[in-house]
């Protein structure tokens, strides 16, 4: 297993299945041109083969799989049905929801423990502004038959000042009806957003939203896992909320992430854009496979941050947050 001097360790991976998106948000891109897949992205036995053996070496237990935008990419119903045989504890899924209704069915014969849909507004104008494409009323119809299905749903939603400062609240009542644990997470300082302005007018620390919050309601913070990203609280009797506070209170001195892209580069550290391929691995036998790949993971672990994440300018869309 590799640690480092701070202790820390790979226990999850996420897995990048496509760098392209049926959205272009507008924190995420700048033009309102939606993201296309990277040139060369690996072929779907190479990818099922990279996880498997990341996994292996990396001593990984917990499995996400991004994008982009991963229900879009023809990839994944195989690669969902390929991590039945790995010893995974948790596997987990984060999507824009807008096909989640269709890929729903796929999903749930697949050891699926929870998916996270992103959902910034509860207005459909809003929603088209943020996104610049898509429907809301089809992102909340899946959500529902998620929840019908008795799979777990997180919602992630990013606080943007000129976006959705009024839907905050709105978005957590919606969530906490429905037994969602609601993710804040503060804006990161990434792609066309370092180096720019907009980031610091755009940006909505904890303070602020816990400050909109209190206001209407009581709530308390409550322990969470050592190397989970969410600061959580609980509303008596009525629920609970995070917030990933990537800015005010940085995790990276617990963060046990490795992220695999669309095009087989590994990255050790989203604050740094130094990425390792294995691509040249994934025709190796698995033992050989295994000795090589342990090498490049010492060396991306030494990418991490010792404390926080100070913005690269690597964008969400090719390593998926
Ligand atoms: N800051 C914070 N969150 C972001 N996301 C995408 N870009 C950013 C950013 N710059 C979110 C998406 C999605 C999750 C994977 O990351 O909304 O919910």
């Amino acid at each position: 297993m590799i640690i480092d001097p701070l202790g820390r360790r790979f226990k999850n991976l996420r897995v990048s299945l496509t760098a392209a998106c049926n959205y272009a948000c507008t924190y995420c891109v700048p033009d309102g041109k939606k993201l296309q897949a990277l040139s060369a992205e690996l072929s779907e036995a190479e990818l099922i083969y990279a996880v498997r053996l990341l996994i292996d070496a990396g001593g990984v237990d917990k499995l996400r799989i991004t994008g982009g935008e991963p229900l879009i990419s023809k990839k994944f119903d195989a690669l969902l049905g390929s991590l039945r045989d790995l010893s995974l504890k948790d596997i987990a899924i984060t999507t824009n929801g807008q096909f989640l209704k269709k890929k729903l069915p796929v999903i749930l014969d697949a050891q699926v423990s929870r998916i996270n849909v992103s959902l910034d507004t509860l207005d459909a104008s809003a929603f088209r502004s943020i996104a610049r494409s898509g429907d809301l009323a089809t992102v909340l119809e899946g959500i529902e038959e998620a929840l019908a299905a008795n799979l777990k749903v997180k919602v992630n939603c990013v606080p943007i000042r000129t976006s959705n400062i009024d839907e905050l609240l709105p978005i957590l009542e919606y969530c906490l009806d429905r037994n969602i644990e609601l993710r804040y997470i503060e804006l990161m300082n990434m792609g066309h957003l370092k180096h720019n302005q907009l980031y610091e007018q755009e940006f909505i620390g904890m303070d602020e939203i816990l400050d909109k919050i209190g206001r209407k309601y009581e709530y308390y913070k409550i322990d969470a896992p050592i190397d989970s990203t969410s600061l959580r609280f609980e509303i008596p009797d009525y629920g609970r909320f995070g917030i990933i506070a990537n800015e005010s209170e940085p995790f990276c001195r617990t963060c046990t992430r490795l992220r695999l892209s669309s095009n087989g580069q590994i990255f050790g550290c989203l604050s740094n854009s130094k990425a390792f391929s294995i691509r040249q691995l994934l025709d190796k036998p698995y033992p050989i496979a295994i000795t090589e790949l342990q090498s490049i993971l010492k060396s991306a672990m030494q990418l991490k941050q010792r404390l926080a994440f100070t913005g690269e300018t690597t964008v969400m869309k090719f390593i998926g947050g």
